[in-house]
Formats: C-alpha cells, sequence, structure tokens
C-alpha cells in the first residue's frame, strides 16, 4: 500500500522576517484561513500529543504504540514548525490573535485536564478523519506543484505526514475505548469547534485588513511559490461525508503514487528522519 510507513522528518525550513500575509495572491480571505490553520496547530497538536500519551498506557499492541509514538514525533514536529512560521504572522500585526489563541488554549487545557479520555480520543480522531481527507483533496495527485514558496513546502511536508498517519488516531480510539455513535458525536462537535475558532480568526484579520476588489482576482505581480487556486470549501464536502460512515475507516483510504515520492522528497530534504 501506497504511504504505508510513519517517518519522523527534522526539516530545514526557515522563513522571512516578513511575509505579506495576503500570500494567496489578490484573496485576502483564502490567505487568512490558511493563516487560521496555522495558528491553530500550535495549540491543537499538542492537545493530541497529551491525549495519544495518556493513552499509551492502554494499548497493549506493540505495533500500535509504535505509530502511537511516531505520530506523537511527527505532531511534534509539526507544531514547533508552525510556531517558528507564525512568528512571522505576528510581526505582520494583528493584535487580537493573542486574545483568540489563549481562549483556544485555554479550552485544550481544560479538555485535557477534565475530559474523559474517551473525549480526548474522539476529539483527536475527529481532527485527524477531517484534515487527513481535505488533505487528500487539496494535494492528490501530486503535491501543490513546483516552485513552492518556503510555506507551501512547509505545509506539503505537514500534509503528507498526515496522511503517513491516518490510521493512528482512529486505531487508538478503537483499541482503548471504541464505539461508532460517541466518536460520530463528538468527533462532528471537535469539527465545529475548531472551524469555528478558525472562522472566528478569518473575520477578525479581515477587519484588520479588508478585501478591496473581487476576492480571488490574481493581482499583479503574484509572487512565485503562490497558491494558485484553492477549492471551495463546498468540493470537499463529497469526500468529506464519507468519515460520518459507520463503515468509514482509514485504512480503506487510497492514496495516489504522487504522495509517495513527496514523502521520499521531504526524507531526503530532513536533516534528520529516524
Ligand atoms: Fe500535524
Ligand atoms: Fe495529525
Amino acid at each position: 500500500m501506497m504511504l504505508d510507513t510513519i517517518t519522523v522528518r527534522q526539516m530545514p525550513f526557515e522563513f522571512p522576517d516578513e511575509i505579506d500575509p495576503v500570500f494567496v495572491a489578490g484573496d485576502h480571505r483564502a490567505s487568512f484561513a490558511i493563516i487560521a490553520g496555522s495558528l491553530l496547530l500550535p495549540h491543537l497538536e499538542p492537545y493530541l500529543i497529551r491525549s495519544m500519551k495518556a493513552a499509551a498506557r492502554h494499548v497493549t499492541d506493540p505495533e500500535l504504540l509504535d505509530g502511537l509514538e511516531r505520530f506523537c514525533a511527527q505532531e511534534g514536529q509539526h507544531y514547533r514548525m508552525h510556531q517558528k512560521f507564525n512568528a512571522t504572522i505576528r510581526r505582520a500585526g494583528f493584535p487580537g490573535l493573542e486574545r483568540l489563541e489563549q481562549e483556544l488554549s485555554d479550552d485544550y487545557h481544560r479538555f485535557s485536564r477534565t475530559r474523559s479520555l474517551r473525549f480526548n480520543l474522539a476529539y483527536a480522531e475527529g481532527f485527524e478523519a477531517l484534515t487527513m481527507n481535505a488533505v487528500k483533496h487539496l494535494m492528490e495527485p501530486d503535491g501543490f506543484g513546483p516552485e513552492l514558496s518556503p510555506f507551501l513546502e512547509m505545509v506539503e511536508w505537514h500534509f503528507v505526514e498526515e496522511l503517513e498517519h491516518r490510521t493512528v488516531a482512529f486505531d487508538v480510539y478503537d483499541h482503548v475505548c471504541g464505539g461508532y455513535l460517541y466518536r460520530l458525536a463528538v468527533g462532528t462537535w471537535a469539527q465545529w469547534h475548531f472551524t469555528s475558532w478558525m472562522r472566528r480568526v478569518t473575520r477578525y484579520m479581515l477587519q484588520v485588513r479588508p478585501q478591496r476588489g473581487r476576492s480571488g482576482e490574481r493581482g499583479e505581480g503574484a509572487p512565485a511559490g503562490s497558491m494558485p487556486v484553492l477549492p471551495s470549501v463546498r468540493s470537499l464536502f463529497p469526500g468529506l461525508l464519507r468519515i460520518y460512515l459507520p463503515s468509514y475507516t482509514p485504512h480503506d483510504v487510497e492514496i495516489s503514487p504522487g504522495i509517495q515520492s513527496l514523502a521520499d522528497k521531504y526524507s531526503a530534504m530532513a536533516t534528520r528522519t529516524s
């Protein structure tokens, strides 16, 4: 099967000190929605790691335990890299982000402290299922294309690893707690929770830097490595609906061969792999 190993890569990405936060040329909303995703991750991914580590002592299958540890190691690399990128967004001047991030961070710490392991694992799988299927839609057949900016290359590396560890959260939930209806209920709530936070961030950023002209119009002098077209949210739906079915399992998801080539490319680019 394509992409059946979980490789932990330490990546050498560097970002310029200053970036234009409108990096999808001419499209403030799309740019800010992507930034909202990047701002989410240094709060959400550590929460996923905390949940997985709490589950580890209940995992009796050595192969799954190895997957769990690799999942945590990959997510640890992801959020640190997003933190590094997010520092450039802070310098671009959106002071209200601090309060929004604090609120999200408080939520995730509260969930770890007060909610059951079952809730936290179902949340994790709700996030992983949605992102893995969205990532497939955005990336297949073979990624974002040539000549990417360091940010988009970083996102592509992250997305490849999301596909690599696609089965872990599902299997850990199933192994430790299980139950379709509970996973469905909490997973759907989780998807509402983090996407509504991202929408609030996007709205706030649009207030600070409003869109002038038509959204999605590609401006003059679009920088090399900008993402030319983003699929509409609606076009994601058919692929996403399957995650709500009782028969859904990430083990059945087919990954296109082009993604394996990207995984090999990022392994070669990594400063360290394990
Ligand atoms: Fe990640
Ligand atoms: Fe993940």
